[in-house]
């Protein structure tokens, strides 16, 4: 299969050049299109066989539900039943934006999407161009992010090629997302809200609007299937070194060394303020460590970055766990295959 390109400009966009990829959607094709978050990978969320490629062109196990992406916040009620005041607050305030919400489903969404669950997860976006891709395909989209399964998640066009090139009918190409990150996965169907995935709504937000929100907890049993601990790898080892400070430099400049000499091809995640203290190694930023909008956009482009180098080996500086830096080093910590540690 040749796998089509459309570039649009996310701030003005040419809805003519969108209804091709419409039209893909609703002939049972796969799209992949920018969010504000990852690229997503898409299919009509009503066609089961549509649904189905999303799985076989990803290698994604067939227990892990997609998220479905919605136009329109009404739509929440058609895929949805039993949609609490909590989650109404939560939509209205959070919508369109980085927030996926886990309901009870209604009886028409198909179980390819929520993986015989009786549970569906929803969002929906504040990027335009999938806005309007949603709209002219007149179908809400079942979409995860547009990777192999268990890869770190695109933030670029050109990542989503890398994987699936050859595989998905068409790409929309809107340039690099904004948060970087995928979005922040909540489950509203226990009488506690629970954080199943940390992600572009940071919990303290979330905690503004309720007061009783959980973390997920990783001694709790796999409730969401994207808590698999290996999960968002490059193809080299990942070590997180778990010290922010001036120990924690010195554990991974002990640790490049070591492989260095080893005679492994090592690479570093730094904060942008200890750049200099690995000048003699293969080093790239995150992003200053207090600026961690930044070290999010940046993280999954850092992870492919040096797989298309090559190196064996990535040792990662850690960053500070608030705001989005739980989401951060909850990718981190997967890329390294550790359990994920909330308290
Ligand atoms: O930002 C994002 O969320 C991106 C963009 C494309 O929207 N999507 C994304 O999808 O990251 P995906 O499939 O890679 O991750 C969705 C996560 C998975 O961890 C999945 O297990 C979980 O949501 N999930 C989906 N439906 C669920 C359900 N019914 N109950 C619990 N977890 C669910
Ligand atoms: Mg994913």
């Amino acid at each position: 299969m040749k796998t089509e390109i459309i570039k649009v400009n996310s701030n003005n966009v040419d809805v003519s050049r969108i209804r091709k990829a419409a039209k893909v959607i609703k002939e049972g094709g796969l799209v992949a299109f920018p969010t504000e978050t990852v690229y997503g990978l898409g299919a009509d969320a009503f066609d089961p066989r549509a649904v189905a490629k999303i799985f076989e062109v990803k290698r994604r196990p067939l227990e892990d539900p997609l998220i479905i992406h919605i136009s329109k916040k009404e739509d929440l009620f058609e895929l949805a039943i039993n949609i609490s005041n909590t989650a109404l607050k939560l939509t209205k305030r959070f919508w369109p934006g980085p927030l996926t919400v886990v309901l009870k489903k209604s009886d028409i969404v198909p179980d390819i999407v929520t993986a015989g669950l009786d549970t569906v997860a929803i969002r929906m976006t504040s990027n335009q161009i999938a806005l309007t891709l949603i709209k002219e395909a007149q179908t809400p989209i079942a979409a995860p992010s547009a990777n192999l399964f268990s890869r770190p998640s695109p933030t670029t066009s050109q990542h989503v090629l890398d994987d699936l090139e050859g595989k998905v009918d068409l790409v929309i190409d809107g340039g690099r997302t904004d948060i970087g990150l995928e979005s922040t996965v909540l489950d509203l169907t226990q009488d506690t809200p629970y954080i199943l995935r940390p992600g572009g709504v940071s919990a303290e937000r979330l905690q503004d609007v309720i007061k009783t929100l959980k973390l997920f907890k990783s001694q709790d049993k796999i409730i969401s299937p994207g808590m698999y601990p290996r999960h968002y790898s490059p193809k080299a080892k990942v070590i997180l070194v778990d010290e922010n400070d001036r120990i924690g430099v010195e554990k991974v400049r002990k640790l490049a060394y070591n492989f260095n000499l080893q005679g492994y091809s090592v690479g570093i995640i730094a904060r942008e303020e200890n750049k200099e203290k690995y000048s003699e190694f293969n080093v790239k930023l995150l992003g200053p460590g207090d600026d961690l909008i930044r070290c999010a956009a940046n993280l999954f482009s850092v992870l492919r970055d040096f797989d298309r180098f090559g190196v064996d080996m990535i040792i990662s500086e850690s960053v500070n766990e608030e705001g989005l830096g739980l989401a951060i080093m909850d990718r981190l910590r997967k890329a390294a295959g550790c359990q994920t540690k909330h308290s």
